[in-house]
């Protein structure tokens, strides 16, 4: 049963409040100020609902406490008729919704239903907590995942050099691993290398190894990482950073699998399968001159490219269970809100941005579900300030509510519902000075205002 506290010095708004409430079988708990309200909240509090001018604390200071108090927990602020400066404050304090009086009660009803439901599961995020494993590990369900899933297939049988493309953290390291494990060199070495990480010097004895004495603190000869990886893989990563000498060796390597260590002059051969992976044009840089063409086409014998995760959004909730399954999170409830916030974002940083955000709100969640606020701020305010993310706030709220099909009207309404009653609480009432204002004549404005029934003080002019 959902417990609702109710915070009003006004006795008729508590009982009206009361009746409402258990009539939906919640119950209701009902303090005359903030500081009892305060005190009267408890752990099985799932909203409150509570007034902004109170004798002692005032309603936005109360807020903000139960926010410290409890960041998850909806707040539905109550106004008075006609102050939208406190209903745009109360909802950037993070107010869930506000109700203004004289209270239509039908109108806080919904404002109920919603609040409790926003803590409602996302059932897609719970049906994939119960699927198993995916090849590799690697989530994804769209088109464009099952192609790649089809080029790993048939790689994965062949001994064929591939060249992995994709924006950072798509998964090309994943899926190189992927790649290696259902090869028949599975039970060989995987020899990652991070071409761009080490110094141009160190990188050809680190792949080729060295002779004795070949440079200055060469004490002793060592094998390179292809030798060690013999009958296994080696997985070049960011491959074009490779500078242009081990271009050249690697090449020579291709061809015909044989090497020189550094230093010494002795042919080696190794069993290794190549795979690189670059997030670089590589095509681009051939055409610069940094990187050998000949060199890029037996690089590319077999290109698969990771779409980026904004083309296979239909994959989040997938991954979002993934990502709460592997990190000790199994039973971790997602808010449908916090889903539809996890969607609308473009994912610059792709699944390894996802994979941070989601385990840093399973962490700020603590026992809770994952709600819109755990998540990082930029998903809300898609780099715009904080008054854009109210406003981002409260289409989102009227977008959800709005008939299908009928959603620009009745978004729209909303505004101008707020535009008109701001225009006329500035102009103190005055149609006209109003109407000045905004730019639309007075019958217009006046036919406005009988839809969204509101009055203005002085008709009269
Ligand atoms: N399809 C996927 N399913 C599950 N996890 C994924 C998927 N793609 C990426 N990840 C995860 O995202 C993170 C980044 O992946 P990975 O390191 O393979 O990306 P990358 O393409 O190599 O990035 P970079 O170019 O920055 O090196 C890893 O934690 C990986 O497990
Ligand atoms: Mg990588």
């Amino acid at each position: 049963m959902p417990h609702v506290l109710v915070i009003d010095d006004e006795p008729s708004i508590c009982w009206a409040f009361r009746q409402l409430l258990e009539r939906k079988g919640h119950r209701a708990v009902v303090a005359p100020t903030a500081e009892e309200g305060l005190e009267a909240l408890s752990p099985e509090t799932d909203l409150v609902v509570l007034d902004v001018r109170l004798p002692g604390m005032d309603g936005l200071t109360a807020l903000r406490r139960f926010r410290e108090k409890r960041p998850e927990l909806p707040v539905i602020v109550i106004t008075a008729h006609g102050t939208m400066q406190t209903a745009v404050e109360a909802i950037k304090s993070g107010a869930f919704e506000y109700i203004t009086k004289p209270i239509d009660l039908a109108e806080a009803e919904a404002a109920v239903d919603r609040a409790l439901e926003r803590r409602a599961v996302s059932e897609e995020v719970r049906r994939h907590q119960a699927e198993g494993a995916d090849l590799g590990g690697i989530v994804g369900s769209t088109p464009a995942m099952q192609e790649v899933f089809k080029k790993i297939g048939a790689v994965c049988l062949t001994d064929a050099t591939v060249l992995l493309t994709g924006e950072s953290g798509t998964g090309k390291e994943l899926v190189a691993r992927a790649i290696h494990a259902n090869s028949r060199r599975a039970k060989k070495p995987f020899e990652p290398i991070n071409c761009a990480s080490l110094p141009e010097g160190l990188i050809e004895s680190e792949l080729f190894g060295h002779e004795k004495g070949a440079f200055t603190g060469a004490l002793r000869a060592k094998p390179g990482r292809f030798e060690v990886a013999a009958g296994g893989t080696v997985f070049l990563d960011e491959v074009g950073d490779l500078p242009s000498p081990a271009q050249a060796k690697l090449l020579r390597f291709l061809e015909d699998h044989s090497f020189t260590r550094v230093g010494g002059t002795e042919q080696l051969s190794a069993d290794v399968r190549i795979v690189a992976a670059t997030n670089r044009d590589l095509r681009a840089l051939v055409a610069d001159g940094a990187w050998r063409e000949d060199l890029f086409y037996r690089l590319n014998v077999v290109a698969l490219t990771l779409p980026p995760l904004r083309a296979r959004k239909a994959d989040i909730p997938r991954l979002v269970a993934r990502f709460l399954q592997d990190s000790g999170n199994s039973g971790k409830q997602v808010s449908e809100m916090a889903l539809t916030a996890l969607t609308a974002y473009d994912w610059p940083g792709n699944v390894r941005e996802l994979r941070n955000a989601v385990e840093q709100a399973a962490v700020l969640s603590r026992g809770g579900p994952i709600l819109p606020e755990h998540l990082p701020p930029r998903l809300a305010q898609r780099g715009s300030g904080p008054d854009d993310a109210a406003a981002a706030t409260l289409i989102q709220r009227w977008l959800a509510e709005a008939p299908e099909g009928a959603a620009w009207e009745a978004v729209s309404e909303k505004w101008e519902r707020l535009l008109i009653a701001r225009a006329l609480e500035d102009a103190k009432g005055s149609l006209s000075a109003a109407s000045r204002r905004l730019g639309i004549n007075r019958a217009t404005l006046r036919k406005k205002m009988e839809r969204f029934g509101l009055r203005s003080s002085s008709e009269s002019d």
